[in-house]
């Protein structure tokens, strides 16, 4: 066995580029400036920093703080919170809606992989939309037809996957190196194409659109919906990952500022990042003589087809432009994903400390890759979505509700509070006590039972009913047997003291 999943961090600095490379990831700039479009440009930016303020710093420093004070990942980090009932299928079900989300953002990476291969000879250049859709993933009519399968998709996941293997066989060294090595890339690279946006003509058409607020919108539920989601997504909360990081920081380490920081970082890159695209996007539009809104396409499309297509027009040595921008996504994936299979490797290993580092992963990655080969044929981006939307739209909220009261309630929260105060001599107001039990449940039910009613309404992306049933509910209901299945079979594993800090 290599190196012990349970040595600790170096230094909180590398904690928090673990961290940061964790949040920061596809979600800031493809899925923040698609949002921040769709929902009034600036209004959607204060909506997100109010939500980041009340729900994003409270519950980001709730899942570290319960890993760093337990030093156990979720389920091991739950299993502490009551004595009287078992309450560690919790944490499994984070972990296990980490393993779905690892599952379809492989193969989202593994498309970035293709596109930044391809940067020099750009083949999107004369009609990218038609490329993306039909000559690269061969999107077929509607999800019941299969269509054909990727290849080149499956071997640049295969290729990624070891990749992951190789860093993630060393345990917190792997984690450590990407933390330190890889994390600054996409920042380095999009400060660049945000600076070179930022020098185009008509980029200022761009960013007002980006920036400018359109405050009739603050006053809708969709707005603060969007929010909170985004919220949860981009700082990877209630998937059991960001326990999995907590715990291995020295308890000693401030985490109330490095929450801080965390936050910022990850903020900064989703903003650099929509600089960098609206930019571009204002430039073409004023030089194609359009408004900026028919430019861009929501979605996966921002970053597959509007923003690859502006690129390929710049004057001076776009494939170069093109290539920084899908390296900076692919550096973004990696450390993303990087954080995704910690979340699970790290409790099974701490359950069962006789299995090694190598086989777990192995088996992991099996599992995962066989699930991915769902989103590989020609149906698969409908398949990406439906999971996508249950997944990340559903069950992390979900988790992370149950989690706040849970914890906020039962553990109770004054006594992490304290916890967290007395290890690192640092005081932490009461007002996270409050907002963890009294603001956060009621407005993460609230935004669940709107999503619920919007589904229930209109039919999800108009999919065939059979599809949502087995690929929608039948993930979650996987989830929740699976996290019983585990929490029975896979009870408190002995723990040798930890290591000091390494
Ligand atoms: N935060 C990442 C992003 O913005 C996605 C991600 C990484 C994630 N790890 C996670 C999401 C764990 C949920 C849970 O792209």
């Amino acid at each position: 066995m290599s190196t012990d999943v349970r040595q600790k961090f170096s230094s909180p600095w590398v904690f928090i580029l673990a961290a940061v490379g964790s949040a920061a990831g596809l979600g800031n700039v493809w899925r923040f400036p698609y949002l921040a479009y769709e929902n009034g440009g600036a209004s959607f930016f204060i909506a997100y920093l109010v939500c980041l303020a009340i729900v994003g710093f409270p519950f980001l420093l709730l899942e570290n703080g319960m890993g760093q004070t337990t030093s156990k990942a979720a389920p091991g980090a739950m299993g502490e919170v009551s004595k009287k009932y078992n309450l560690r299928f919790i944490g499994w079900m984070g972990v296990l809606v980490s393993m779905f989300i690892l599952s379809y953002y492989i193969v989202i990476a593994s498309w970035v992989t293709n596109y930044a291969i391809n940067s020099p000879a750009m083949p999107w250049q004369a009609d990218s939309s038609q490329y993306f859709y039909q000559s690269f993933l061969g999107l077929t009519d509607s999800i019941t037809q299969k269509g054909a399968f990727n290849l080149l998709t499956f071997v640049f996941v295969v290729f990624l996957y070891m990749a992951l293997f190789f860093v993630m066989r060393q345990g917190t060294q792997g984690i450590s190196g990407v933390a330190r090595f890889i994390t600054p890339i996409p920042f380095v690279l999009l400060m660049l194409l945000a600076i070179n946006s930022l020098f185009l003509s008509g980029s200022a058409a761009g960013l007002k659109f980006f920036f400018l607020p359109d405050w009739s919108k603050l006053f809708t539920l969709k707005i603060w919906a969007a929010a909170a989601g985004q919220v949860f997504f981009t700082l990877s909360l209630g998937a059991g990952m960001m326990f999995a990081y907590g715990s291995l920081l020295n308890k000693k380490v401030n985490l109330k500022r490095a929450v801080l920081i965390i936050i910022a970082g990850d903020t900064l890159c989703s903003l650099i990042g929509g600089t960098a695209i609206f930019g571009v996007l204002g430039h073409m539009a004023v030089s194609q003589g359009v408004p900026v809104t028919e430019v861009v396409k929501g979605g996966i499309g921002l970053a597959f087809i509007a923003y690859p297509k502006a690129l390929s027009l710049l004057p001076f040595i776009p494939s170069i432009f093109s290539l920084a921008f899908f390296l900076a996504l692919l550096t973004l994936a990696f450390t993303s994903m990087v954080s995704l299979v910690e979340a699970a490797v790290a409790p099974i290993i701490q359950s069962k400390p006789s299995l090694t580092r190598t086989k777990v992963l192995l088996v992991y990655f099996a599992i995962t890759l066989c699930f991915g080969l769902l989103f590989m044929r020609g149906n698969g981006l409908y398949m990406l979505d439906i999971v996508d939307h249950f997944t990340s739209g559903y069950m992390m909220m979900f988790v992370g509700m149950l989690e706040a009261i849970i914890i906020g309630w039962f553990y109770p929260i004054s006594q992490l509070r304290t916890n967290l105060e007395n290890n690192s001599q640092t005081k932490i107001s009461q007002i996270f006590d409050w907002l963890i039990k009294l603001v956060i449940p009621p407005i993460l039910a609230l935004l669940l039972f709107s999503q619920i009613h919007t589904d229930l309404a209109h039919r999800y992306g108009d999919y065939p009913m059979e599809y949502l049933v087995f690929y929608g509910l039948g993930v979650m209901a996987f989830v929740f047997i699976m996290s019983i299945v585990l929490t029975r079979s896979l009870p408190n594993g002995k723990l040798a003291p930890p290591p000091a800090s390494a």
